[in-house]
């Protein structure tokens, strides 16, 4: 073998053996970051597990105010370019479990909702505590759907984040 081959041979050798290291680490670090989650999230839940959730309906309010109605309109109601959240599928669904998912990761991707397209993005809201979410979920359901809702506790909340912490994008619909 030249020389210039076995230069070549050992500079492929050498790239390989880095990137396969900087893989290692990275999916070790992400692996500790989502265990790190998952514990603490398990401990938050432990936490509230045995308390009464009440509905806060002031508090609902006034968290959609700030955080969605922005996009959402005060009425729930959306617009050309953000979905209504008024008569959605997803958050007046008796099973919480989709309208979680999308608050807490948020969501992205084409949608079809009452004979329109949206092609948004819809931010994650999962470091808002799990309480408020609570309190903001059955604001919406109660409010733009039906007042007697059952409600979503916290702990709901934070079962749902438990069972998708390795989920770190935005859903797309195909996965909720
Ligand atoms: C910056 C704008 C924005 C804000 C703020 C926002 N959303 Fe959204 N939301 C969107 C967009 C855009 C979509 C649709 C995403 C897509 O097209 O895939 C969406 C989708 C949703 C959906 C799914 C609706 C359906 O029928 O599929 C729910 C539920 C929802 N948002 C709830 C909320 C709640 C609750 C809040 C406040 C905590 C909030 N959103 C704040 C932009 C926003």
């Amino acid at each position: 073998m030249n020389k210039n081959k076995s230069y070549v041979l050992i500079f492929v050798a050498f790239m390989l053996a880095t990137s396969l290291v900087v893989s290692l680490i990275m999916t070790f670090h992400f692996q500790q970051d989502t265990s790190k989650l998952r514990f603490e999230l398990t401990q938050k839940y432990k936490e509230i597990k045995d308390q009464e959730y009440t509905y806060d309906k002031k508090r609902g309010k006034a968290l959609y105010q700030d955080l969605c109605m922005k996009c959402h309109g005060e009425q729930g109601r959306g617009n050309s370019i953000y979905p209504p959240l008024y008569a959605s599928e997803i958050a007046l669904e008796k099973n919480p479990k989709k309208l979680i998912k999308v608050v807490t990761k948020g969501l992205q991707g084409k949608i079809k909702r009452q004979n329109k397209l949206y092609q948004g993005a819809m931010p994650a809201f999962g470091a808002i505590p799990a309480k408020d979410l609570a309190h903001i979920l059955n604001f919406t359901r109660k409010t733009f759907g039906d007042p007697k809702h059952t409600d979503i506790s916290a702990v709901d909340v934070i079962k749902i984040k438990i069972d998708t912490v390795e989920r770190t994008s935005p859903w797309e619909e195909k996965d909720l």
